[in-house]
């Protein structure tokens, strides 16, 4: 795989959401490992968006586990009806926080957070298997434009969940 992603440094988050997404895509095709993967796209992200937090809670066993992700230390486990990931997780709708003290329930892994966004995460046969997190240190920090990037990235990981993969990560089920 490239050991490099390219981006534009100081475009618009359109425009890097656009500029990555393709390269998030090649890295999948090329490695089967379901962490391996999720790793590499949260380290992306973090690269090119420079995201307080962004990682993923992966559904196991009837509650969200912490996944692959980049920033600072993480609340491990969220119940499916607890905090932003839960609420996501549950609606199976993208959840947009501008201000997460506002939000009833959110669960405050760091105080520096003031804003967030969660998309759902799904298999290949539409079936919901985690969230895609990620959390800024700025009120009312994400958009329309990062819904739309963030879901076109969580529709180019649906592939990476496939059961064989998943396998190969040694989570079967
Ligand atoms: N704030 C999230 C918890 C996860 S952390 O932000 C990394 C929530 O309320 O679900």
């Amino acid at each position: 795989m490239a050991e490099n992603i390219s981006f534009t440094r100081d475009a618009s988050r359109a425009t890097i959401y656009s500029e990555i997404a393709p390269q998030i895509s090649a890295i999948i095709d090329g490695e089967p490992d379901l962490i391996a993967n999720l790793a590499n796209t949260a380290a992306i992200l973090k690269q090119a968006l420079n995201f307080y937090w962004v990682g993923f809670y992966l559904a196991r066993d009837g509650e969200l586990v912490l996944g692959p992700f980049q920033g600072p230390l993480a609340c491990t486990r969220i119940a499916f009806d607890r905090g932003v990931c839960g609420h996501c997780y549950t609606g199976k709708k993208t959840v947009i926080v501008p201000d997460v003290n506002e939000f009833p329930g959110h669960i405050a892994c760091s105080t520096e957070a003031k804003s967030e966004i969660v998309v759902p995460l799904f298999d290949p046969d539409g079936r919901i298997v985690g969230v895609l997190d990620v959390d800024s240190d700025r009120l009312d920090d994400f958009n329309e434009t990062d819904k739309t990037g963030l879901e076109e990235i969580a529709r180019r990981l649906a592939v990476a969940f496939l059961p064989e993969r998943v396998e190969i990560a040694g989570r079967a089920g």
